[in-house]
């Protein structure tokens, strides 16, 4: 059985809900790029809003990480990974957590509790040494030097990131062949982290205060790669089952063995994968130069580059093999792999075509500019990136593996000249298409308030926000309404946001106490969500919402507002597409 059945099974059995994975783009939450981890989707609910399956939720969750995407090549890291974990939402709290952590390893999993050690929070100004976790583990049969306590890594996220946070104990398994060392020392690489479990408690304010959560949780996440291949027995997660398919018919598309080609072929499996669950995901994300977009474009493009150095035809069809194979081994647990097969394909392929038009040249071209083993300049890397479609970090890349060097900001500076010349796009796009969140996300985040304002005005004052979503290519708003909207509406609507924006409001922010907001008339989805002092947006006297930001200063910065789509989202829920058009 695959440890997603066993782990669902198990904790089915301890009375959780299993609730679906949720999409790798976030829903409402714009703060990230992807989905980072099993919580992310469940923040409402540990900020204490109900959730409607219960107090005890299970799930593996789609997870992408891309700060560490260039790393990729060792034997551990990946961009995309699934996350197991178990919920209590003001239910159960550390006895039940970790008790049936511990079962789960030695019961399920068979993990002998020699090679098992843990690590317990230690104690600092917000919350005392995690005694009782520790008692906890004491009495399962962990022995005493084998619990280690340390502050800054028992404290998830971290003690510096805003957010929800708290304690937490993390498992480690002993992954060698050499004998288990009677003390755990948590800096050997030999011990390797395979679940925490957070005892999610605090919510830390943007201002750095720290408050207690009305209820207690527990998140727990364990990844599923490493897991598998500790259990397996593999030193190199990609030596496991999970990818011991894909990387097969990578060594027969290329006609390559693994063990000569190793860094390539894991570039190329994991890059795959993840491209194929950005594509299939329902937010529609398509190759770009922007967001979400541009993490994929680097994917493909980088896997397209590493194909070519390990002899595959770049005109054949290898991708869609992969693609095929990874959809194959995941469709049973992510329905969306099998509706938008098609559509995954076809992004994939026409990347590919596009990319392979220029790379043969920009690659001659890279050789050209090299080939006196000087640096590259701001002026050759843009060249690179506006001629030959070559993302800055897969011509760093390149660079790297020659030991020269790119000039990072000359190339911004470039980037930004050329975006004021041809005036297609803000710098901000570019901030955006480097993962993080630019100024155009931030438009669209202002844009999202005013239209919230302008149906009220236009359509009913009772309708409110039921969801949200933005990419650097849009926004997506869903509102409770009776109808499908006019065409008159609509366009009511749309010219209304666009006077405002034409007025030049200023758009404001201030800290205050949960009842004040609420008091002043200020608009908000879920009030429990938010701690006892919250930000309040304001755009003149049009809009008032709680809300985390960020946004524009002033509402001339937006450009033009245009609706692209109005449609129904589910019973009594419309939703709509727009897009702000540069003038
Ligand atoms: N949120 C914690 C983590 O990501 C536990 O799931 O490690």
């Amino acid at each position: 059985m695959n440890i997603k059945d066993l782990y669902i099974e198990f904790f089915k059995n301890k009375g959780h809900k299993q609730i679906p994975s949720a999409p790798v783009v976030p829903e409402n939450d714009n703060t990230v790029l992807f989905n980072t981890a099993g919580m992310q989707p469940l923040i409402p609910y540990l900020m204490g809003q109900e959730h409607p399956y219960g107090t005890r939720l299970c799930d593996y969750q789609k997870c992408i990480r891309t700060n560490d995407l260039d790393e990729v090549g060792d034997t551990y890291h990946h961009t995309f990974f699934e996350m197991l974990g178990n919920w209590s939402l003001g239910d159960y709290f550390k006895k039940e957590a970790i008790s049936w952590s511990f079962e789960f390893l030695t019961q399920v999993l068979n993990i002998p509790v020699e090679k098992l050690a843990v690590t317990i929070f230690a104690g600092n100004e917000i919350a005392p040494m995690d005694n009782e976790t520790k008692n906890l583990w004491l009495s399962l049969g962990i022995k005493e030097e084998r619990i280690c306590a340390t502050k800054e890594d028992n404290w998830w996220p971290n003690l510096e990131l805003p957010g929800l946070c708290g304690p937490d104990s993390e498992m480690f398994y002993w992954r060698s062949d050499d004998p288990v060392p009677d003390k755990f020392n948590p800096d050997d690489e030999r011990w390797v982290e395979i679940w925490n479990d957070v005892f999610m408690q605090y919510n830390h304010n943007e201002d750095g205060t720290i408050v207690e959560l009305p209820k207690k949780n527990v998140d727990t996440g364990m990844g599923v790669e490493r897991t598998t291949a500790i259990l397996e027995g593999k030193n190199d997660n990609y030596e496991s089952s999970i990818w011991q398919p894909i990387i097969q018919i990578i060594e027969e598309v290329s006609n390559k063995k693994y063990e000569e080609n190793q860094r390539s072929m894991r570039i190329i499996a994991d890059h795959m994968r993840t491209a194929v669950f950005i594509s299939a995901d329902p937010a529609g994300i398509k190759p770009s130069n922007v967001g979400q977009g541009y993490i994929l474009r680097r994917l493909i493009r980088r896997a397209i580059r590493h194909a070519k150095n390990i002899g595959i035809d770049i005109n054949s069809n290898w991708e869609q093999e992969i693609a095929l194979k990874i959809l194959d081994m995941y469709k049973n647990y992510y329905k969306e792999l099998d509706g938008n097969k098609n559509i995954v394909l076809e992004v994939l392929a026409n990347e590919k075509i596009k990319f392979n038009r220029t790379l043969e040249k920009g690659l001659k071209e890279f050789n050209k500019v090299t080939a006196s083993g000087q640096d590259i300049d701001g002026t050759q890397a843009f060249h690179l990136f506006d001629t030959y479609g070559f993302p800055i970090e897969l011509t760093e890349e390149l660079a790297n593996e020659l030991g020269l060097k790119v000039d990072i900001e000359g190339f911004k500076q470039k980037f930004k000249e050329h975006q004021e010349l041809s005036r297609t796009a803000s710098a901000g796009q570019f901030k955006g298409g480097l993962g993080g969140h630019g100024e155009i996300e931030t438009k669209y985040h202002t844009a999202t308030h005013l239209l919230n304002a302008a149906l009220k005005v236009v359509v009913d004052k009772d309708i409110h926000q039921r969801g949200s979503n933005i990419t650097a290519e849009r926004l997506r708003f869903d509102f409770n309404c009776d109808h499908k909207l006019t065409d008159e509406e609509k366009s009511k609507v749309e010219q209304l946001i666009n006077n405002w924006i034409k007025e030049g409001i200023n758009v404001t922010k201030q800290e205050m106490s949960k009842e004040e907001a609420i008091k002043s008339g200020a608009e908000c989805m879920f009030i429990e969500k938010y701690p006892d002092i919250v930000t309040v947006y304001s755009i003149g006297d049009i809009s008032k919402e709680l809300c985390g930001g960020p946004h524009v200063k002033n509402t001339n910065e937006l450009g033009t507002f245009k609706i692209k789509k109005e449609e129904a989202s589910s019973a009594g829920v419309r939703r709509i597409k727009a897009v702000l058009i540069d003038e």
